[in-house]
């Protein structure tokens, strides 16, 4: 059966374009329903859920936004066979479950460098944890796209010149913002999601963590949007770190001393 489905599928593909090849390759992944939710369920992502289960006992909300994420995102796509096709479903489960290793408060976590943005721990994070299961399938690209989505997660305004794939990772996350709900997903499943993953302690849990995060790795929050955090409420932390500005600035500095008489004209006033 197996074998035949995967011979109808190629002769498919090789008659027709990219986009055909993509969905054959969604059409033969195992799926499971959660919270009412259809989903891939390989066993790749079957380990990644059972991964962030760690984070039940310790920090329950992040299993929660990470869990939501990853429904949020399926609904959407189970909601337009268009977009579905566009996906790569596996690589979205990976990007989205695994998008906040970085906030692992546990002692000795394996996702939390002492100088790094959490989004770049996380992405590394969800890379290693692909490449440990030594899979076939899992091109460089592939693993790019998980990177860039979980590392551009904060950043959609960079967004607009990345692979679908990227971009919809991202999309996935943002339906976590506050907001009114999205229309590209149904209210039943809505509804659904949030009865089986409540919201309740999401953003009271993002504040302690973002907090911890500038307590426990300054210059990995410096000059990022979680420097806000580490100046509101942790003593000691100092000043907001412009470090772009500073940068320049200084820069700046060297530079008219070092050539005075250089010819700069200023279009600004
Ligand atoms: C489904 O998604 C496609 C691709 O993004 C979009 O062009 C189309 O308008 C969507 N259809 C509906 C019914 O929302
Ligand atoms: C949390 O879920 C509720 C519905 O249960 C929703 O009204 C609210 O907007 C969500 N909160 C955020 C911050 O997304
Ligand atoms: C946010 O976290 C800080 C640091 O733990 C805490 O002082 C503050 O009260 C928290 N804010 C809210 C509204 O819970
Ligand atoms: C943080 O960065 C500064 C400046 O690069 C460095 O001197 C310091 O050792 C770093 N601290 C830690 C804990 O890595
Ligand atoms: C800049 O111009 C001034 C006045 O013409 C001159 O005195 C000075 O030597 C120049 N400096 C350099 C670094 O060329």
């Amino acid at each position: 059966m197996k074998f035949s489905g995967l011979v109808s599928c190629l002769a498919v593909a090789s008659a027709a374009n990219a986009a055909s090849v993509k969905k054959c390759r969604n059409d033969h992944l195992p799926t499971t329903k959660i919270a009412n939710v259809e989903v891939v369920w390989t066993p790749l992502v079957q380990d990644a859920v059972e991964l962030i289960k760690a984070f039940i006992p310790l920090q329950p909300y992040l299993y929660g936004h990470l869990m939501r994420s990853w429904l949020f995102g399926a609904a959407a796509l189970n909601n337009n066979a268009t977009l579905k096709a566009e996906v790569d479903l596996e690589a979205h489960a990976i990007g989205t479950l695994l998008h906040d290793l970085g906030w692992d408060m546990r002692p000795n976590s394996p996702w939390h460098s002492s100088d790094q943005p959490f989004e770049v721990d996380s992405g590394l994070g969800a890379v290693d944890f692909v490449k440990e299961h030594k899979l076939s399938g899992w091109s460089d690209s592939r693993l790019e796209k998980i990177y860039d989505g979980i590392t551009l997660q904060g950043m959609g305004s960079y967004l607009p010149g990345k692979n679908f794939d990227t971009k919809f990772i991202v999309q996935s996350v943002e339906f976590e913002f506050p907001g009114p709900r999205s229309p590209l997903i149904k209210d039943a499943d809505y509804d659904s999601i949030l009865g089986e993953y409540p919201n309740d302690t999401v953003f009271r849990g993002t504040n302690e963590t973002f907090t911890w995060l500038a307590l426990t790795k300054p210059n990995g929050t410096r000059n990022t949007f979680v420097d806000f955090f580490g100046t509101s409420y942790v003593p000691g932390y100092g000043p907001q770190g412009h470090l772009g500005f500073d940068l320049i600035t200084q820069g700046l500095h060297n530079e008219v001393a070092l050539y005075p008489n250089a010819t700069f004209v200023s279009h600004l006033h």
